[in-house]
């Protein structure tokens, strides 16, 4: 997480936003700041100017500053978005997608996790509204950083004042890279189709875009984890600070993969790998014949397979693409291939395959949860959280066996 695109809202917390940016400063991170037009009456800009030593924006109209950085090269240029303090008006706006101002526009056009230091008196926290607004977002992947109970700047006592910048600093850095589990841990990633050659100018393939494989790199990476994705053909740009490998066929990938796994701790296979390749790859254009046309085709390795198989096999996550009976043809996957965890999502026309939403089901030995439909990009993260989960959980296992065998001997 190096990059912090703050957002700062009217509310009395906004004089804590000077400190907070200091210590994101002062632990690494580049922080760019808007303002909501009732925050100035808060914090200055030029104040926020100096502690940042970045321009502060705060309308979508400015032309001098669009054409520096445009409001859509900031939504892009952030690892994260934190809107701190959060009002309670700030929050409807972000549960019905308006776009009216820089930083609601901003919160709409980036795909970056967004986190939310909602600041506000206590009543209001406690509205019905609000609460409601809270649950929705929270089920959105919105991270909520909770507010403390104290006393309030309207002279109230409760629950609504916005934690100090250690706090959220601590919760930031807990929920992303810095003190993560996954921190520089080596994870290895397939994405994208694989095509089958069947002449010179003639392939098999599938619809996969990559998108969901190129997510989950993303995510890994943005939790401070060395990543390495093995895509197949994909029209998507390469994700920061990934090491990529391009590939085509599936003994392509499956030599990419194992080239790759010495120490590799978590190996995650989103490609949609064709099960099929050609018998004989004609070496010449293959030319019209008769009214029908056979191709005889051979079984092509299982590269999930191969990497469960090790004898040191990392933590191993498959994805199942079903268009029936998910539950069942999944969890017989995750049996077949020896798998740690299997993600499973409906494939169709228009669902699963190159679009940019999904809805995943995900099954491990005794578990399974649910992810309602919702941008790969954010499904992505909280996919990498339940497998850090599961991952530090067969860690802690296989640590505690190894101590029991000391100790018996
Ligand atoms: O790329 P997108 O457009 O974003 O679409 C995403 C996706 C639908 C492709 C992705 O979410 C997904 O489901 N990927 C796995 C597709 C697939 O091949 O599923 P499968 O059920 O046929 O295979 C099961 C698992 O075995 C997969 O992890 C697959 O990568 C792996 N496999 C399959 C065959 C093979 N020869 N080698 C493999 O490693």
């Amino acid at each position: 997480m190096k990059n912090i695109l703050l957002g700062i809202t009217g509310s009395i917390a906004a004089y804590k936003t000077p400190e907070l940016i200091r210590s994101f400063r002062a632990n690494g991170m580049s922080v760019r700041v808007v303002l909501s037009e009732s925050a100035k009456k808060f914090v200055t800009k030029t104040t926020l100017q100096a502690v940042s030593s970045n321009e502060v924006r705060s309308s979508l109209w400015d032309e001098k500053a669009e054409a520096a950085m445009s409001h859509i090269e900031l939504a892009r240029w952030a690892d994260c978005i934190l809107v701190a303090p959060t009002t309670a008006n700030f929050m409807s706006k972000l549960v019905y997608g308006s776009a009216e101002d820089l930083l609601s526009t901003l919160c709409v056009a980036s795909e970056a996790p967004i986190i939310i230091s909602p600041a506000m008196n206590s009543v209001m926290w406690a509205n019905k509204a609000v609460e409601e607004n809270k649950k929705i977002l929270n089920e959105r992947g919105v991270g909520i950083i909770e507010p403390e109970y104290g006393d309030q700047a309207c002279g109230e006592i409760g629950k609504g004042r916005m934690p100090e910048p250690d706090v959220i600093l601590d919760y930031i850095e807990n929920k992303y890279s810095l003190s993560s589990p996954l921190r520089s841990k080596k994870i290895l990633i397939t994405a994208g189709p694989t095509r089958e050659a069947i002449d010179p100018i003639r392939y098999i393939s599938n619809r996969s875009s990559g998108k969901m494989g190129y997510a989950m790199a993303s995510a890994f990476s943005s939790f401070g984890c060395d990543v390495t994705l093995i895509s197949g053909p994909s029209h998507l740009p390469t994700p920061d600070g990934i090491k990529m490998v391009k590939v085509e066929s599936t003994q392509e990938m499956f030599k990419a993969v194992h080239n790759n796994l010495p120490k590799v701790e978590i190996f995650i296979s989103a490609a949609a790998v064709s099960d099929y390749q050609c018998n004989n790859l004609s070496n010449q254009k293959i030319k019209k014949q008769g009214e029908t046309l056979s191709l005889k085709l051979t079984k092509s390795p299982d590269i999930l397979s191969s990497v469960a198989e090790q004898k040191k096999p990392p933590f191993t996550v498959g994805f199942a693409a079903e268009t029936e009976n998910l539950k069942k043809y999944a969890k017989e996957k995750l049996r077949l291939k020896s798998l740690d965890m299997i993600i499973a999502n409906k494939v169709g026309k228009n669902i699963g395959f190159d679009v940019d939403e999904n809805a995943v089901s995900v099954f491990w030995n005794g578990g399974e949860k649910k992810f309602e439909k919702k941008r790969k990009t954010i499904l992505a993260q909280q996919l990498v959280e339940l497998i850090t989960e599961r991952f530090c959980l067969k860690l802690d296992n296989s640590k505690m066996k190894t101590s029991n065998v000391m100790s018996i001997r």
